[in-house]
């Protein structure tokens, strides 16, 4: 996708679409400039409501349609900017790209540049579709072939530049993670989520991937994750993907950041197996590890100046005949043992050597981010990731990234009344909590155990959010490859 600026007179531009967002108010809120193009009676019913939408079609100048999509009078709970956002994505989503292939966007004297950044991102993000496995490609949504920014601040023209190239990266970032989320198991296996990492190191210099296969695990005493892998006949590797920026921030305090995201490639439950009807979609088991996968290749291509190291323990979860199986202890890398009361609970396993992988490097911060638990999605559903940790700053920073990007999280408590849930009578810790009882809260109170007591650490479980099960306005159904953005904030936000 081309994309231009525009700041001449509206009546020059040649286009085949403009997209214009426009505040709900007594007096329309519509631009002079976009008034007189044109004719009065045909906006008449346009009062600018939420989610309202109208094509009108220009009589005079070389503009063929003006699609108008209402803002609402921006009463409601959403931001501003993820109110923009929305109607970005509804207004490109009206026009087809087969017809459409170029469009413009009116961002009128828009003052901060982080709009550019979001309509361009929205025009990615709101035509993507995963048809990787279908071999006709009809009545399929195209992406557009050019992008017009119309009547930008002058004052902006530096950064202009920036934003679209944020914007390219971002968008291509999360749309990837989709990619990784919603690849069928077959075609997505450890061994292959390992290549996707070292072919991201292929193309950026400052990221260094390695994958450590079972035997090197073995030798190394990833008790854990092996112990999960032994029910597959794929095998299991530990992915490393580490991003040393060029240049490393002065001002900022933060050394290393570790990022941990789940890599089941599919969760059938083990031996205790999944009923039927939660099982197909198990292969999205891996978006944690697809959104740190996808945060690594962005922010080295935006080139943050901070460094992180991505782990994701990658395994599937299958009740064969060597499986895992209930009941039995096995050792951690960290040298705790686990009591395996439930093998559907194997997220934690891997989680907990990845993590112990992570405090090797003696990072400043560690996130991991797993689509742990179903209790996640009862609370929360799928607008909101729950989020745990030990430490209240790093929660609020993340809660803030979390309402820039529109990626919404909710804290939940952590406490000594919930740690006793996850005690074992036979081991160091148990890999279930009482079971259909602050389940998210207890996964999270076992993972706190393979985590430094004085390292800030939070948990986001993302079960609800990585997979939807209905689009949105800039999201598909399936895979979201939600918690790219966030991560992205957060990670710029710690590096000043
Ligand atoms: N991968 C699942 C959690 C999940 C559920 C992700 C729904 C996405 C959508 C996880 O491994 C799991 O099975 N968790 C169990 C934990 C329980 C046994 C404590 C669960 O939530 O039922
Ligand atoms: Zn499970
Ligand atoms: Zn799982």
């Amino acid at each position: 996708m081309k994309t231009t600026c525009f700041n001449k007179p509206l009546g020059t531009l040649v286009t085949q679409a403009l997209l214009v967002t426009v505040p709900e108010g007594k007096d329309k809120q519509l631009p002079r400039e976009i008034v007189d193009l044109i004719p009065n009676a045909a906006h008449q019913s346009f009062t600018g409501k939420l989610d309202q939408v109208l094509t009108v079609f220009p009589a005079t100048g070389s503009i063929d349609r003006i699609v108008l999509v209402g803002l609402g009078d921006g009463s409601g709970s959403r931001s501003a900017v993820e109110l923009f956002r929305r109607a970005m994505a509804l207004g490109i989503k009206q026009l087809t790209a087969r017809d459409c292939p170029d469009i413009a966007i009116y961002l009128g004297g828009l003052f901060e540049s982080s709009y550019i950044t979001d309509a361009v991102l929205m025009a990615l993000l709101a035509t993507y579709h995963y048809s990787a496995h279908r071999s006709t490609k009809e009545n399929e949504p195209v992406g557009f072939s050019s992008l017009t920014l119309v009547a930008l601040n002058a004052k902006l023209s530096g950064a202009v530049d920036r934003a679209l190239h944020e914007a390219a990266v971002i968008g291509s970032a999360v749309n990837q993670a989709r990619d990784l989320v919603n690849r069928p198991s077959n075609l997505l296996t450890p061994i292959l989520l390992a290549s996707v990492a070292s072919e991201l190191a292929d193309c950026e210099p400052t990221l260094t991937a390695t994958a450590w296969s079972e035997a090197e695990l073995r030798k190394r005493k990833f008790g854990a994750l092996l112990a999960v892998s032994r029910g597959s006949s794929e095998e299991a590797q530990l992915i490393t993907l580490e991003y040393r920026p060029k240049v490393e921030s002065r001002k900022s305090k933060v050394g290393t950041v570790a990022l941990v995201g789940k890599g089941i490639t599919f969760d059938s439950g083990g031996i205790n197996l999944k009923p039927s009807q939660h099982i197909a979609d198990m292969h999205m088991d891996m978006a944690g590890g697809a959104v740190v996968l996808a945060t690594l290749q962005a922010i080295a291509e935006l080139a943050i100046p901070i460094h992180v190291i991505g782990i994701v323990p990658a395994t599937e979860n299958m009740p064969g005949g060597a499986a895992l199986k209930p009941g039995d202890v096995v050792t951690s890398k960290a040298g705790l043992t686990i009591e395996v009361a439930d093998t559907d609970a194997e997220g934690r396993l891997v989680l907990a050597d990845g993590l112990a992988h992570a405090t090797s490097f003696k990072p400043d911060y560690i996130l991991d981010l797993a689509t742990l638990t179903g209790a996640a999605v009862v609370a929360l559903g799928e607008e909101r990731a729950a989020v745990i940790g030990n430490d209240q700053p790093l929660l609020d920073h993340i809660n803030a990234a979390g309402e820039a990007t529109g990626e919404l999280v909710w804290q939940l408590p952590l406490d000594d009344d919930y740690r006793s849930h996850v005690k074992s009578e036979v081991a160091d810790v148990k890999n279930i909590g009482k079971r259909r009882s602050a389940d998210t809260i207890a996964g999270a109170a076992f993972l706190e155990k393979f985590v430094p007591k004085d390292t800030p650490w939070a948990h986001i479980d993302l079960a609800g959010p990585a997979m939807r099960s209905e689009s949105g306005p800039y999201w598909p159904k399936g895979g979201t490859g939600w918690g790219v953005q966030l991560l992205i904030e957060l990670l710029r936000h710690l590096s000043r």
